[in-house]
């Protein structure tokens, strides 16, 4: 008989669950990285589908291929017409997010195929569907509000395209690199809880779709995604620079979460949200709208010292909501974007899965009743 290991590790709190490849983070120093490279650099300098072929390909592509990626990637955009008709008859006010996971699950039904496919194909299917991401989303929105859904621009790039299908117009360049770094900041976190459902998915020898379906449902809890949401609503709630002291005084004096501050594994500032605050206000300065910037620094110049001996620091979500605020992206879409984002880590996770692949079955520690006497209905108390 095998031996095990009995101890009990609730939430798989400090449990390594397999080797990885893909990202390293280190939450003491406020380091993160893709397949080795720093976040800081691929922020600042690559583009997102730079930053898909990286984590799909464990290397960063030459000219041609990044060329090559770009075109694949442009050419598998479009959804096809059946599942756009199916799309517009799902509920419209539903969260966005029901609605991102059924869709992609029935993405699923045209394109994954049979249980248990190659390596090849899964990773076709993957950049098909980190392709299709944005064209999904970007639907989602448009019928929800009674648009008609945006054709994808075969000649945009991923995150300008994905700005043109959602408004209908050409972005110009800072939205275009301001949606470009927000997806790249997103694109991967590790073993978070929607790639671990991805992977627990897919360890069965099921199929690509059905991971990442699982993965968006993870996602779409409060305690994952949804974050940005909550921040953003957090600055308007405020309204004022001058009511940010007394707001942040009471939220803690009252044993309450400032949205945006905290993070399970960094205990500084999350290294993407020295990005995500410098798009912002490039954005905010942009616009004009400079007020939820005004409020969000504020907080964050009130707060850091009231929440230090905590280690509690600003994290990704707390200027996303700014970032999609001032590129025109509604509230009920926030969690969606980071589902974008996301999906080429998610895929990532899937094929590093497959390649090792070993059945994720964790064991329970058993706490009900033992061998019990069974008693006919008829003769229970
Ligand atoms: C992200 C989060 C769930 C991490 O939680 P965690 O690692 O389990 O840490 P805890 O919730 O146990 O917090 C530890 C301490 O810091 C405090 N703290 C954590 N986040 C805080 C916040 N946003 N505002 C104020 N205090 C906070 C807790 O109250 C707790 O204090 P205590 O020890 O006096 O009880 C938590 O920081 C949070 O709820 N943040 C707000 C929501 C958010 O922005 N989520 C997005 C994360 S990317």
């Amino acid at each position: 008989m095998q031996s095990r290991d009995t101890h009990l590790h609730i939430g798989l709190v400090n449990v390594q669950m397999a080797e990885s490849r893909v990202c390293f983070i280190d939450g003491e120093a406020g380091i993160l990285l893709y397949r080795g490279y720093s976040i800081n650099d691929l922020a600042r300098y690559s583009t997102y589908e730079e930053v898909a072929y990286l984590l799909l390909y464990d290397r960063l592509p030459t000219t041609q291929e990044l060329k090559d990626f770009n075109s694949q990637l442009a050419s598998q955009r479009g959804l096809p017409a059946e599942l756009l008709r199916t799309v517009e008859q799902f509920p419209k006010r539903a969260n966005v997010m029901d609605n991102l996971r059924t869709a992609v699950s029935l993405l699923g039904s045209y394109y994954a195929g049979p249980a248990g496919q190659s390596l090849e194909k899964n990773l076709e299917s993957g950049i098909s569907l980190t392709a299709k991401f944005p064209t999904v989303v970007a639907a989602l929105h448009r019928m929800r509000n009674n648009l008609k859904p945006v054709k994808p621009e075969a000649s945009l790039p991923h995150a300008g395209n994905f700005l043109y299908m959602l408004h209908g117009k050409r972005p110009d360049e800072v939205a275009t690199r301001a949606m470009d770094m927000d997806f790249i900041l997103h694109a991967e976190h590790g073993f978070n809880a929607s790639t671990v459902a991805a992977r627990v998915t897919i360890s069965t020898l099921s199929d690509i779709y059905s991971a990442v379906t699982s993965a968006i449902g993870a996602l779409k809890g409060p305690l994952h995604g949804g974050a940005a949401g909550e921040a953003f609503k957090t600055l308007k709630q405020i309204g004022s620079v001058g009511d940010v002291e007394s707001y942040a005084r009471k939220a803690l004096s009252q044993d309450g979460k400032i949205s945006g501050f905290g993070h399970r594994v960094y205990k500084i500032t999350d290294p993407r949200a020295v990005h995500l605050r410098e798009v912002s206000k490039q954005l905010a300065e942009k616009t004009g709208n400079l007020r939820y910037f005004a409020i969000a620094q504020r907080l964050e110049e009130v707060a850091i010292p009231l929440l230090k001996e905590k280690r509690v620091y600003p994290n990704v979500d707390f200027y996303s909501g700014i970032v999609y605020d001032n590129l025109g992206i509604p509230e009920d879409l926030f969690d969606s974007i980071f589902a974008v984002g996301r999906s080429a880590g998610w895929v990532a996770h899937t094929l590093e899965q497959l390649q090792d692949n070993k059945l994720i079955r964790p064991l329970e520690k058993y706490t009900g009743r033992t061998e019990s006497a069974y008693v006919p209905a008829n003769k229970r108390k």
